[in-house]
Protein backbone atom coordinates (compact mmCIF):
# COMPACT_ATOMS: atom_id res chain seq x y z
CA UNK A 1 0.00 0.00 0.00
CA UNK A 2 3.29 1.75 0.26
CA UNK A 3 1.40 3.70 -3.33
CA UNK A 4 -1.83 4.74 -1.59
CA UNK A 5 0.44 6.54 0.60
CA UNK A 6 2.31 8.26 -1.38
CA UNK A 7 -0.45 9.32 -3.46
CA UNK A 8 -2.36 11.06 -0.25
CA UNK A 9 1.22 12.46 0.49
CA UNK A 10 1.41 13.90 -2.85
CA UNK A 11 -1.95 15.28 -2.80
CA UNK A 12 -1.27 17.05 0.66
CA UNK A 13 2.03 18.51 -0.15
CA UNK A 14 0.41 19.77 -3.16
CA UNK A 15 -2.49 21.66 -1.49
CA UNK A 16 -0.54 23.99 1.36
CA UNK A 17 -2.75 23.80 3.96
CA UNK A 18 -2.51 28.08 4.31
CA UNK A 19 -3.60 28.50 0.77
CA UNK A 20 -6.48 26.42 0.73
CA UNK A 21 -7.50 27.21 5.14
CA UNK A 22 -7.51 31.07 4.16
CA UNK A 23 -9.87 30.48 1.18
CA UNK A 24 -12.64 30.02 4.01
CA UNK A 25 -11.25 31.66 6.79
CA UNK A 26 -9.60 35.33 7.48
CA UNK A 27 -6.24 34.94 8.36
CA UNK A 28 -3.59 36.81 10.25
CA UNK A 29 0.00 36.02 11.01
CA UNK A 30 1.31 36.17 14.34
CA UNK A 31 4.61 34.79 14.57
CA UNK A 32 5.04 31.43 12.54
CA UNK A 33 1.41 30.75 12.35
CA UNK A 34 -1.97 32.66 11.27
CA UNK A 35 -5.15 33.23 13.57
CA UNK A 36 -8.56 33.53 12.61
CA UNK A 37 -12.07 32.76 13.90
CA UNK A 38 -12.79 29.29 14.46
CA UNK A 39 -15.17 28.06 11.51
CA UNK A 40 -16.25 25.08 13.64
CA UNK A 41 -17.38 27.08 17.08
CA UNK A 42 -18.76 30.47 18.04
CA UNK A 43 -16.00 32.91 18.82
CA UNK A 44 -15.22 36.23 19.21
CA UNK A 45 -11.45 36.19 19.44
CA UNK A 46 -9.13 34.32 17.17
CA UNK A 47 -8.10 30.98 18.83
CA UNK A 48 -8.07 28.95 15.59
CA UNK A 49 -4.63 28.61 14.22
CA UNK A 50 -2.71 27.81 10.97
CA UNK A 51 1.11 26.65 11.04
CA UNK A 52 2.30 26.27 8.06
CA UNK A 53 5.37 25.11 8.95
CA UNK A 54 3.66 22.11 10.27
CA UNK A 55 1.13 21.93 7.64
CA UNK A 56 -1.84 21.93 10.56
CA UNK A 57 -4.65 23.85 11.82
CA UNK A 58 -5.58 23.63 15.17
CA UNK A 59 -8.06 25.36 17.20
CA UNK A 60 -7.46 26.46 21.51
CA UNK A 61 -11.34 27.03 21.64
CA UNK A 62 -12.41 23.78 20.41
CA UNK A 63 -9.59 21.21 19.99
CA UNK A 64 -10.49 20.80 16.71
CA UNK A 65 -7.37 20.45 14.64
CA UNK A 66 -6.01 18.11 11.53
CA UNK A 67 -3.98 18.55 7.97
CA UNK A 68 -5.49 20.07 4.94
CA UNK A 69 -7.67 16.76 4.45
CA UNK A 70 -9.46 17.07 8.07
CA UNK A 71 -10.61 20.37 7.18
CA UNK A 72 -12.08 19.59 4.10
CA UNK A 73 -13.92 16.60 5.69
CA UNK A 74 -14.93 18.76 8.59
CA UNK A 75 -15.58 21.98 7.05
CA UNK A 76 -17.36 20.46 3.60
CA UNK A 77 -18.71 17.64 5.40
CA UNK A 78 -17.10 15.24 3.40
CA UNK A 79 -15.53 11.95 3.88
CA UNK A 80 -11.75 10.97 3.22
CA UNK A 81 -12.40 9.66 -0.26
CA UNK A 82 -14.78 12.78 -1.18
CA UNK A 83 -11.77 15.33 0.66
CA UNK A 84 -8.87 13.42 -1.37
CA UNK A 85 -10.71 13.95 -4.62
CA UNK A 86 -11.26 17.57 -4.03
CA UNK A 87 -8.17 18.23 -2.93
CA UNK A 88 -6.45 16.34 -5.92
CA UNK A 89 -8.44 17.87 -8.02
CA UNK A 90 -7.72 21.31 -6.85
CA UNK A 91 -4.06 20.62 -7.20
CA UNK A 92 -4.23 18.54 -10.56
CA UNK A 93 -3.30 15.56 -9.57
CA UNK A 94 -5.26 12.68 -11.04
CA UNK A 95 -5.78 10.05 -8.60
CA UNK A 96 -5.01 6.37 -9.71
CA UNK A 97 -7.94 4.34 -10.27
CA UNK A 98 -8.87 1.45 -7.07
CA UNK A 99 -5.86 3.30 -5.43
CA UNK A 100 -8.62 4.17 -2.31
CA UNK A 101 -10.75 1.81 -3.21
CA UNK A 102 -7.48 -1.01 -2.43
CA UNK A 103 -6.44 0.15 0.62
CA UNK A 104 -9.81 0.34 2.45
CA UNK A 105 -10.34 -2.89 1.35
CA UNK A 106 -7.47 -4.61 2.89
CA UNK A 107 -8.23 -2.79 6.17
CA UNK A 108 -11.81 -3.42 6.19
CA UNK A 109 -10.89 -7.18 5.02
CA UNK A 110 -8.69 -7.60 8.11
CA UNK A 111 -11.59 -5.65 10.60
CA UNK A 112 -14.20 -8.46 8.84
CA UNK A 113 -11.31 -11.25 9.95
CA UNK A 114 -11.15 -10.57 13.20
CA UNK A 115 -14.93 -10.05 13.66
CA UNK A 116 -15.47 -13.51 11.88
CA UNK A 117 -13.27 -15.54 14.32
CA UNK A 118 -14.99 -13.67 17.44
CA UNK A 119 -17.94 -14.67 15.86
CA UNK A 120 -16.50 -18.38 15.57
CA UNK A 121 -15.22 -18.17 19.31
CA UNK A 122 -18.36 -16.96 20.74
CA UNK A 123 -20.27 -19.87 18.41
CA UNK A 124 -17.50 -22.72 20.60
CA UNK A 125 -18.02 -21.05 23.74
CA UNK A 126 -21.72 -21.13 23.53
CA UNK A 127 -21.93 -24.87 22.62
CA UNK A 128 -19.15 -25.67 25.06
CA UNK A 129 -21.95 -24.48 27.47
CA UNK A 130 -24.21 -26.86 26.21
CA UNK A 131 -21.99 -29.82 25.90
CA UNK A 132 -21.38 -32.33 28.85
CA UNK A 133 -18.25 -30.43 29.86
CA UNK A 134 -20.12 -27.99 30.70
CA UNK A 135 -21.51 -28.63 33.69
CA UNK A 136 -19.90 -25.96 35.62
CA UNK A 137 -20.75 -23.14 33.54
CA UNK A 138 -24.57 -24.16 33.63
CA UNK A 139 -24.56 -24.56 37.12
CA UNK A 140 -23.05 -21.04 37.91
CA UNK A 141 -25.31 -19.05 35.47
CA UNK A 142 -27.98 -21.38 37.20
CA UNK A 143 -27.01 -20.04 40.42
CA UNK A 144 -27.19 -16.48 39.17
CA UNK A 145 -30.09 -16.87 38.05
CA UNK A 146 -30.12 -16.99 34.64
CA UNK A 147 -33.07 -17.65 32.41
CA UNK A 148 -32.25 -20.16 29.22
CA UNK A 149 -33.59 -17.56 27.42
CA UNK A 150 -31.21 -14.94 28.60
CA UNK A 151 -28.26 -16.81 28.63
CA UNK A 152 -29.42 -17.47 24.33
CA UNK A 153 -29.70 -13.80 24.49
CA UNK A 154 -26.64 -12.45 25.80
CA UNK A 155 -25.23 -15.78 23.88
CA UNK A 156 -23.38 -16.25 27.26
CA UNK A 157 -20.87 -19.39 26.52
CA UNK A 158 -18.46 -21.09 28.47
CA UNK A 159 -14.18 -22.10 28.43
CA UNK A 160 -13.70 -25.51 29.70
CA UNK A 161 -10.58 -26.59 31.31
CA UNK A 162 -8.43 -27.12 28.22
CA UNK A 163 -5.38 -25.85 27.18
CA UNK A 164 -6.17 -25.09 23.71
CA UNK A 165 -9.56 -26.19 22.85
CA UNK A 166 -10.61 -23.48 21.15
CA UNK A 167 -7.31 -22.66 18.98
CA UNK A 168 -7.95 -26.52 17.79
CA UNK A 169 -11.42 -25.52 16.85
CA UNK A 170 -10.36 -22.24 15.01
CA UNK A 171 -7.54 -23.97 13.20
CA UNK A 172 -10.40 -26.70 12.21
CA UNK A 173 -12.64 -24.13 10.85
CA UNK A 174 -9.13 -22.71 8.87
CA UNK A 175 -8.56 -19.65 10.80
CA UNK A 176 -4.81 -19.17 10.95
CA UNK A 177 -2.57 -18.96 14.19
CA UNK A 178 -1.82 -15.22 13.43
CA UNK A 179 -5.58 -14.18 12.89
CA UNK A 180 -6.85 -15.94 16.15
CA UNK A 181 -3.63 -13.96 18.44
CA UNK A 182 -4.49 -11.31 16.99
CA UNK A 183 -7.81 -11.24 17.78
CA UNK A 184 -7.23 -11.43 21.41
CA UNK A 185 -8.22 -14.96 21.61
CA UNK A 186 -4.74 -17.03 22.03
CA UNK A 187 -1.07 -15.98 23.51
CA UNK A 188 1.62 -17.60 22.16
CA UNK A 189 4.94 -18.99 24.71
CA UNK A 190 7.43 -21.34 24.36
CA UNK A 191 6.56 -23.97 26.62
CA UNK A 192 3.21 -24.26 25.51
CA UNK A 193 2.86 -23.05 22.25
CA UNK A 194 -0.50 -21.01 20.91
CA UNK A 195 -2.97 -21.60 24.01
CA UNK A 196 -6.41 -20.25 25.11
CA UNK A 197 -6.66 -17.08 26.44
CA UNK A 198 -9.64 -18.13 28.14
CA UNK A 199 -9.78 -21.07 30.60
CA UNK A 200 -12.14 -22.22 33.27
CA UNK A 201 -14.54 -19.38 32.81
CA UNK A 202 -18.10 -18.42 32.09
CA UNK A 203 -17.79 -16.38 28.72
CA UNK A 204 -19.78 -12.91 28.10
CA UNK A 205 -19.02 -12.47 24.08
CA UNK A 206 -19.26 -8.20 23.86
CA UNK A 207 -20.70 -6.85 21.25
CA UNK A 208 -20.90 -3.28 19.45
CA UNK A 209 -23.98 -1.18 18.78
CA UNK A 210 -24.53 -3.48 15.45
CA UNK A 211 -24.78 -6.64 17.47
CA UNK A 212 -21.05 -8.32 15.75
CA UNK A 213 -19.44 -9.98 18.46
CA UNK A 214 -16.12 -7.40 18.89
CA UNK A 215 -14.04 -8.85 22.26
CA UNK A 216 -15.10 -11.14 25.51
CA UNK A 217 -15.08 -11.11 29.33
CA UNK A 218 -14.82 -13.73 31.09
CA UNK A 219 -15.72 -14.42 35.03
CA UNK A 220 -13.36 -17.19 36.89
CA UNK A 221 -15.05 -20.13 38.14
CA UNK A 222 -14.81 -20.27 42.02
CA UNK A 223 -11.98 -18.24 43.44
CA UNK A 224 -9.35 -17.33 40.95
CA UNK A 225 -7.72 -14.47 39.60
CA UNK A 226 -8.29 -11.93 38.36
CA UNK A 227 -12.37 -12.34 38.85
CA UNK A 228 -13.26 -10.78 35.31
CA UNK A 229 -10.45 -11.61 32.47
CA UNK A 230 -11.13 -9.35 29.20
CA UNK A 231 -10.05 -9.30 25.76
CA UNK A 232 -6.94 -7.07 25.47
CA UNK A 233 -7.60 -3.83 23.16
CA UNK A 234 -7.62 -5.47 19.07
CA UNK A 235 -8.25 -3.71 15.54
CA UNK A 236 -12.13 -4.34 16.33
CA UNK A 237 -12.10 -3.99 20.38
CA UNK A 238 -12.13 -0.57 21.22
CA UNK A 239 -13.14 -0.64 24.89
CA UNK A 240 -13.33 3.07 25.56
CA UNK A 241 -15.74 3.39 22.48
CA UNK A 242 -17.95 0.49 23.28
CA UNK A 243 -21.06 -0.43 25.73
CA UNK A 244 -22.06 -3.73 27.14
CA UNK A 245 -25.61 -4.40 26.24
CA UNK A 246 -25.86 -1.30 23.61
CA UNK A 247 -26.99 -3.55 21.05
CA UNK A 248 -30.02 -4.70 22.76
CA UNK A 249 -30.54 -0.98 24.74
CA UNK A 250 -30.52 1.30 21.43
CA UNK A 251 -33.60 -0.15 20.24
CA UNK A 252 -35.77 0.12 23.46
CA UNK A 253 -38.05 2.89 23.72
CA UNK A 254 -37.28 4.58 26.56
CA UNK A 255 -35.54 7.94 26.57
CA UNK A 256 -33.00 7.50 28.67
CA UNK A 257 -29.93 4.92 29.44
CA UNK A 258 -29.20 2.86 32.81
CA UNK A 259 -25.19 2.79 32.91
CA UNK A 260 -24.31 -0.02 35.42
CA UNK A 261 -20.82 -0.98 36.55
CA UNK A 262 -20.58 -5.18 35.50
CA UNK A 263 -21.75 -7.59 32.62
CA UNK A 264 -23.76 -8.53 35.45
CA UNK A 265 -26.14 -5.75 36.52
CA UNK A 266 -26.78 -5.66 32.55
CA UNK A 267 -27.51 -9.14 32.52
CA UNK A 268 -29.75 -9.76 35.53
CA UNK A 269 -31.12 -6.03 34.85
CA UNK A 270 -32.24 -6.75 31.44
CA UNK A 271 -34.10 -10.28 33.21
CA UNK A 272 -35.98 -7.80 35.27
CA UNK A 273 -37.34 -5.93 32.30
CA UNK A 274 -34.76 -3.06 31.90
CA UNK A 275 -33.62 -3.36 28.36
CA UNK A 276 -31.98 -0.31 28.14
CA UNK A 277 -29.21 -1.31 30.93
CA UNK A 278 -25.51 -0.78 29.87
CA UNK A 279 -22.28 -0.75 31.28
CA UNK A 280 -18.51 -0.23 30.39
CA UNK A 281 -16.21 -2.68 29.42
CA UNK A 282 -13.92 -3.24 32.37
CA UNK A 283 -12.40 0.11 32.30
CA UNK A 284 -13.83 3.69 33.43
CA UNK A 285 -16.51 5.66 31.58
CA UNK A 286 -14.81 7.52 28.92
CA UNK A 287 -15.88 10.49 27.09
CA UNK A 288 -15.87 8.27 24.06
CA UNK A 289 -18.56 6.08 25.24
CA UNK A 290 -20.32 9.37 26.36
CA UNK A 291 -20.29 10.16 22.81
CA UNK A 292 -21.82 6.90 21.92
CA UNK A 293 -24.47 7.23 24.92
CA UNK A 294 -25.33 10.50 22.72
CA UNK A 295 -26.10 9.31 19.81
CA UNK A 296 -29.34 7.29 21.57
CA UNK A 297 -30.34 9.27 24.89
CA UNK A 298 -30.00 12.58 26.57
CA UNK A 299 -30.43 11.36 29.62
CA UNK A 300 -28.43 8.64 32.27
CA UNK A 301 -29.21 6.49 34.96
CA UNK A 302 -26.53 5.96 36.89
CA UNK A 303 -26.63 2.36 39.05
CA UNK A 304 -23.22 1.78 39.84
CA UNK A 305 -22.12 -0.03 43.14
CA UNK A 306 -22.84 1.72 46.42
CA UNK A 307 -19.38 0.82 48.01
CA UNK A 308 -16.49 4.06 47.87
CA UNK A 309 -15.19 2.56 44.50
CA UNK A 310 -18.69 2.87 42.95
CA UNK A 311 -19.46 6.41 44.21
CA UNK A 312 -15.93 7.68 42.83
CA UNK A 313 -17.13 6.47 39.71
CA UNK A 314 -20.15 7.68 39.39
CA UNK A 315 -18.61 11.01 39.94
CA UNK A 316 -16.10 11.04 37.38
CA UNK A 317 -19.35 9.55 35.00
CA UNK A 318 -21.18 12.53 35.55
CA UNK A 319 -18.88 15.42 35.07
CA UNK A 320 -18.33 13.15 31.56
CA UNK A 321 -21.66 13.28 30.71
CA UNK A 322 -22.56 17.14 32.02
CA UNK A 323 -19.87 18.22 29.81
CA UNK A 324 -21.88 16.71 27.18
CA UNK A 325 -25.06 18.31 27.90
CA UNK A 326 -26.63 14.79 29.54
CA UNK A 327 -28.82 14.59 32.31
CA UNK A 328 -27.79 12.40 34.68
CA UNK A 329 -28.95 11.10 37.75
CA UNK A 330 -28.12 8.76 40.01
CA UNK A 331 -29.95 5.44 41.30
CA UNK A 332 -29.57 4.33 45.07
CA UNK A 333 -29.00 1.16 45.74
CA UNK A 334 -28.64 0.84 49.00
CA UNK A 335 -28.78 -1.62 51.39
CA UNK A 336 -27.76 -3.38 48.29
CA UNK A 337 -24.35 -3.62 46.13
CA UNK A 338 -25.17 -3.60 42.88
CA UNK A 339 -28.18 -3.61 40.67
CA UNK A 340 -28.25 -7.36 40.34
CA UNK A 341 -28.04 -7.73 44.28
CA UNK A 342 -30.55 -5.34 44.60
CA UNK A 343 -33.13 -7.02 41.88
CA UNK A 344 -32.44 -10.00 43.14
CA UNK A 345 -33.59 -9.26 46.73
CA UNK A 346 -35.90 -6.41 45.98
CA UNK A 347 -36.98 -7.54 42.79
CA UNK A 348 -38.43 -5.35 39.68
CA UNK A 349 -40.92 -2.77 41.07
CA UNK A 350 -38.60 -1.61 43.91
CA UNK A 351 -36.24 -1.19 41.47
CA UNK A 352 -38.81 1.01 39.47
CA UNK A 353 -39.39 3.16 42.53
CA UNK A 354 -35.55 4.10 42.72
CA UNK A 355 -35.43 4.88 39.05
CA UNK A 356 -38.28 7.70 39.77
CA UNK A 357 -36.32 8.30 43.32
CA UNK A 358 -32.98 9.04 40.85
CA UNK A 359 -31.27 11.76 42.93
CA UNK A 360 -30.18 14.58 40.10
CA UNK A 361 -26.90 14.09 39.66
CA UNK A 362 -25.85 17.74 40.94
CA UNK A 363 -27.20 17.05 44.06
CA UNK A 364 -25.23 13.67 44.38
CA UNK A 365 -22.30 15.50 43.54
CA UNK A 366 -22.44 18.26 46.91
CA UNK A 367 -24.00 15.38 48.94
CA UNK A 368 -20.57 13.38 48.03
CA UNK A 369 -18.96 16.77 48.89
CA UNK A 370 -20.27 17.76 51.96
CA UNK A 371 -19.05 14.66 53.79
CA UNK A 372 -15.96 17.13 53.68
CA UNK A 373 -17.41 19.39 56.03
CA UNK A 374 -18.96 19.96 59.20
CA UNK A 375 -21.61 22.23 58.44
CA UNK A 376 -22.89 22.75 61.42
CA UNK A 377 -19.41 24.63 62.54
CA UNK A 378 -19.48 28.13 61.13
CA UNK A 379 -15.55 27.99 59.69
CA UNK A 380 -15.94 24.58 57.72
CA UNK A 381 -19.86 26.19 56.78
CA UNK A 382 -18.01 28.92 55.38
CA UNK A 383 -15.82 26.90 53.50
CA UNK A 384 -18.50 24.60 52.37
CA UNK A 385 -20.28 27.67 51.06
CA UNK A 386 -17.55 28.93 48.49
CA UNK A 387 -16.97 25.54 47.38
CA UNK A 388 -20.59 25.12 46.44
CA UNK A 389 -20.38 28.25 45.05
CA UNK A 390 -17.43 26.91 42.91
CA UNK A 391 -19.30 24.42 42.11
CA UNK A 392 -22.24 25.79 40.82
CA UNK A 393 -20.20 27.71 38.00
CA UNK A 394 -20.08 23.89 36.10
CA UNK A 395 -23.16 25.26 34.58
CA UNK A 396 -22.16 27.99 31.47
CA UNK A 397 -26.34 28.33 31.12
CA UNK A 398 -27.55 31.17 33.49
CA UNK A 399 -30.97 29.92 33.91
CA UNK A 400 -29.94 26.79 34.80
CA UNK A 401 -27.36 27.99 37.26
CA UNK A 402 -29.77 30.31 39.08
CA UNK A 403 -32.33 27.64 39.53
CA UNK A 404 -29.55 24.94 40.73
CA UNK A 405 -28.58 28.51 42.90
CA UNK A 406 -32.02 28.54 44.43
CA UNK A 407 -32.48 24.94 45.21
CA UNK A 408 -28.81 24.32 46.88
CA UNK A 409 -29.69 28.10 49.30
CA UNK A 410 -32.74 26.12 50.13
CA UNK A 411 -31.53 22.52 50.58
CA UNK A 412 -28.75 23.66 52.92
CA UNK A 413 -30.11 26.97 54.41
CA UNK A 414 -27.74 29.38 52.81
CA UNK A 415 -29.39 32.52 52.48
CA UNK A 416 -29.82 32.98 48.63
CA UNK A 417 -28.29 36.56 48.26
CA UNK A 418 -25.30 35.02 50.25
CA UNK A 419 -24.90 32.17 48.24
CA UNK A 420 -25.61 34.21 44.79
CA UNK A 421 -22.17 36.88 45.78
CA UNK A 422 -20.36 34.25 46.85
CA UNK A 423 -20.54 32.21 42.65
CA UNK A 424 -20.51 36.33 41.76
CA UNK A 425 -17.00 36.49 43.33
CA UNK A 426 -15.73 33.17 41.96
CA UNK A 427 -16.73 33.98 38.66
CA UNK A 428 -15.18 37.25 39.23
CA UNK A 429 -12.10 36.40 40.56
CA UNK A 430 -11.38 33.80 38.01
CA UNK A 431 -10.54 31.35 40.24
CA UNK A 432 -12.35 28.85 38.90
CA UNK A 433 -11.31 27.84 35.39
CA UNK A 434 -14.08 27.02 33.10
CA UNK A 435 -13.76 23.76 31.44
CA UNK A 436 -11.04 23.05 29.37
CA UNK A 437 -12.83 21.81 26.42
CA UNK A 438 -16.51 22.90 25.27
CA UNK A 439 -18.83 20.88 23.91
CA UNK A 440 -17.04 20.64 20.30
CA UNK A 441 -14.11 19.52 22.09
CA UNK A 442 -15.79 16.45 23.72
CA UNK A 443 -13.08 14.18 22.96
CA UNK A 444 -10.36 15.59 24.88
CA UNK A 445 -12.54 14.72 27.97
CA UNK A 446 -9.86 12.83 29.27
CA UNK A 447 -7.55 15.41 29.45
CA UNK A 448 -7.57 15.81 33.16
CA UNK A 449 -6.12 12.27 33.35
CA UNK A 450 -2.25 13.00 34.98
CA UNK A 451 -0.95 9.57 33.02
CA UNK A 452 -2.68 10.70 29.31
CA UNK A 453 -1.57 14.27 30.07
CA UNK A 454 2.33 13.33 30.54
CA UNK A 455 1.88 11.32 27.46
CA UNK A 456 0.97 14.10 25.86
CA UNK A 457 2.93 16.23 27.12
CA UNK A 458 6.09 14.12 26.39
CA UNK A 459 4.87 13.60 22.56
CA UNK A 460 4.42 17.25 22.11
CA UNK A 461 8.04 18.17 23.49
CA UNK A 462 9.68 15.16 20.98
CA UNK A 463 7.60 17.12 18.13
CA UNK A 464 8.82 20.62 19.08
CA UNK A 465 12.02 19.35 19.74
CA UNK A 466 13.52 16.47 17.41
CA UNK A 467 17.26 16.64 19.34
CA UNK A 468 15.51 14.72 22.13
CA UNK A 469 15.04 11.75 20.24
CA UNK A 470 17.79 9.63 21.14
CA UNK A 471 17.14 10.56 24.70
CA UNK A 472 13.74 9.72 24.77
CA UNK A 473 13.72 6.71 22.53
CA UNK A 474 16.25 4.65 24.88
CA UNK A 475 13.51 4.36 27.71
CA UNK A 476 10.60 4.73 25.91
CA UNK A 477 8.78 2.87 23.58
CA UNK A 478 5.48 2.84 21.88
CA UNK A 479 4.10 0.43 23.57
CA UNK A 480 4.37 2.47 26.40
CA UNK A 481 1.48 4.99 25.52
CA UNK A 482 -2.07 3.88 26.88
CA UNK A 483 -3.96 5.11 24.35
CA UNK A 484 -4.05 3.60 20.68
CA UNK A 485 -4.15 6.74 18.67
CA UNK A 486 -1.21 8.16 20.70
CA UNK A 487 0.98 4.73 20.57
CA UNK A 488 0.27 5.04 16.60
CA UNK A 489 1.41 8.44 16.66
CA UNK A 490 4.28 7.52 18.38
CA UNK A 491 5.28 4.67 16.16
CA UNK A 492 4.71 6.74 13.02
CA UNK A 493 7.47 9.47 14.46
CA UNK A 494 10.02 7.59 15.62
CA UNK A 495 9.80 6.04 12.41
CA UNK A 496 9.87 9.49 10.80
CA UNK A 497 12.54 10.69 12.86
CA UNK A 498 14.32 7.88 12.12
CA UNK A 499 14.84 8.68 8.45
CA UNK A 500 15.27 12.10 9.67
CA UNK A 501 12.43 13.98 9.02
CA UNK A 502 9.56 14.12 11.19
CA UNK A 503 5.85 15.31 8.92
CA UNK A 504 3.04 15.26 11.26
CA UNK A 505 0.89 16.19 8.61
CA UNK A 506 1.67 13.31 6.31
CA UNK A 507 1.24 11.19 10.46
CA UNK A 508 -2.36 12.71 10.36
CA UNK A 509 -3.21 11.15 7.51
CA UNK A 510 -2.92 8.13 8.50
CA UNK A 511 -6.42 8.20 10.57
CA UNK A 512 -9.50 8.27 8.55
CA UNK A 513 -11.86 9.30 11.07
CA UNK A 514 -11.72 12.98 11.94
CA UNK A 515 -11.94 12.38 15.96
CA UNK A 516 -8.89 10.66 15.49
CA UNK A 517 -7.05 13.17 13.03
CA UNK A 518 -8.15 15.62 16.04
CA UNK A 519 -6.59 13.84 18.62
CA UNK A 520 -3.63 13.36 16.95
CA UNK A 521 -3.32 16.73 15.84
CA UNK A 522 -3.93 18.41 19.12
CA UNK A 523 -0.52 16.51 20.03
CA UNK A 524 1.28 18.97 17.62
CA UNK A 525 -0.06 21.93 18.95
CA UNK A 526 -0.40 21.67 22.78
CA UNK A 527 1.85 24.28 24.02
CA UNK A 528 3.77 23.40 26.70
CA UNK A 529 4.04 24.86 29.80
CA UNK A 530 7.48 24.06 31.99
CA UNK A 531 8.76 27.29 34.30
CA UNK A 532 11.45 29.53 32.67
CA UNK A 533 14.08 28.61 35.60
CA UNK A 534 13.01 25.26 35.53
CA UNK A 535 16.24 22.69 34.58
CA UNK A 536 14.88 21.34 31.08
CA UNK A 537 17.06 17.99 31.54
CA UNK A 538 15.71 17.44 34.91
CA UNK A 539 12.21 18.25 33.33
CA UNK A 540 12.37 15.67 30.61
CA UNK A 541 13.88 13.19 32.84
CA UNK A 542 10.80 13.63 34.94
CA UNK A 543 8.48 13.70 32.60
CA UNK A 544 10.22 10.56 30.48
CA UNK A 545 10.10 8.85 34.17
CA UNK A 546 6.50 9.08 34.81
CA UNK A 547 5.43 7.94 31.46
CA UNK A 548 7.73 5.01 31.84
CA UNK A 549 6.51 4.19 35.09
CA UNK A 550 2.79 4.59 34.56
CA UNK A 551 3.22 1.96 31.30
CA UNK A 552 4.68 -0.13 33.81
CA UNK A 553 2.53 -0.20 36.16
CA UNK A 554 -0.03 -0.80 33.78
CA UNK A 555 1.50 -3.83 32.66
CA UNK A 556 2.09 -5.06 36.35
CA UNK A 557 -1.86 -5.32 37.08
CA UNK A 558 -2.74 -6.32 33.39
CA UNK A 559 -4.54 -9.75 33.81
CA UNK A 560 -2.58 -11.35 31.56
CA UNK A 561 0.03 -13.66 33.59
CA UNK A 562 1.90 -15.56 31.40
CA UNK A 563 5.98 -16.35 31.04
CA UNK A 564 6.05 -13.70 28.59
CA UNK A 565 4.50 -11.25 30.53
CA UNK A 566 6.79 -12.18 33.81
CA UNK A 567 9.83 -11.76 31.64
CA UNK A 568 8.70 -8.33 31.01
CA UNK A 569 7.80 -7.13 34.12
CA UNK A 570 11.44 -8.03 35.34
CA UNK A 571 12.92 -6.58 32.50
CA UNK A 572 10.58 -3.01 33.43
CA UNK A 573 11.46 -2.86 36.89
CA UNK A 574 15.20 -3.02 35.89
CA UNK A 575 14.97 -0.30 33.01
CA UNK A 576 12.66 1.91 35.49
CA UNK A 577 14.89 1.78 38.58
CA UNK A 578 18.08 2.08 35.41
CA UNK A 579 16.00 4.90 34.39
CA UNK A 580 14.66 6.40 37.62
CA UNK A 581 18.87 7.01 38.66
CA UNK A 582 20.08 8.69 34.86
CA UNK A 583 20.76 12.11 34.44
CA UNK A 584 19.42 13.89 31.10
CA UNK A 585 20.77 16.83 30.13
CA UNK A 586 19.72 19.11 27.35
N1 LIG B 1 -13.97 -6.06 36.10
C1 LIG B 1 -12.85 -6.36 35.36
N2 LIG B 1 -11.78 -7.01 35.93
C2 LIG B 1 -11.83 -7.36 37.25
C3 LIG B 1 -12.95 -7.05 38.03
C4 LIG B 1 -14.01 -6.38 37.41
O1 LIG B 1 -12.80 -6.07 34.17
N3 LIG B 1 -10.79 -8.01 37.77
C5 LIG B 1 -15.08 -5.36 35.44
C6 LIG B 1 -16.04 -6.29 34.77
O2 LIG B 1 -16.50 -5.66 33.60
C7 LIG B 1 -17.14 -6.43 35.78
C8 LIG B 1 -17.17 -5.04 36.39
O3 LIG B 1 -15.83 -4.62 36.37
O4 LIG B 1 -18.35 -6.77 35.15
C9 LIG B 1 -17.73 -4.97 37.78
O5 LIG B 1 -16.89 -5.64 38.68
P1 LIG B 1 -17.45 -6.27 40.01
O6 LIG B 1 -18.31 -5.29 40.72
O7 LIG B 1 -16.33 -6.94 40.72
O8 LIG B 1 -18.28 -7.38 39.33
P2 LIG B 1 -19.68 -7.98 39.58
O9 LIG B 1 -20.47 -7.77 38.34
O10 LIG B 1 -20.28 -7.60 40.87
O11 LIG B 1 -19.15 -9.46 39.60
P3 LIG B 1 -19.84 -10.73 40.09
O12 LIG B 1 -21.24 -10.33 40.43
O13 LIG B 1 -19.70 -11.65 38.92
O14 LIG B 1 -19.04 -11.19 41.27
MN1 LIG C 1 -22.14 -8.46 41.30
Amino acid sequence: MADFNSVIEEVRSRNDILDVIGGYVHLQKKGSAYFGLCPFHNEKTPSFSVTPSKQMYYCFGCQKGGNVFTFMQEYENMTFREALQALADRAGVELPENAYSAESKSRDDVRRKLLEVNRAAAIYYAYQLKSPQGINGRDYFRQRQLSDETILRFGLGYAGVTRDGLVRHLRSKGYDDRLITDAGLANFDERDGLHDRFWNRVMYPIQDGGGRVIGFGGRVLGEGEPKYLNTRETLVFDKGRNLYGLNLARSTRKDYFILCEGYMDVIAMHQAGFGNAVAGLGTAFTSGQATLVHRYVRKVLLAYDSDGAGTGAALKAISILRDMDMTVRVINMLPYKDPDEFIKNLGREEFEKRIEDAEDGFFFEIRMMERDYDIKDPGSRSDFTHALAGRLLVFEDEVRRENYLTAMAERYSIPREQLANAVRKKAETGEYRPRENPRSGMRNGSNDDPVLRNQRNLITWLADEPAIFDTVRKYVEPDDFSDPIYREVVTQMYKDMEGGRLNPAAIISTFTDQEDQSKAASLFNTVLVIDDDADMGMALHDLIYMVKKAAVEDRNNSDVIDEESIRRNINDKRALEELRRATIKI
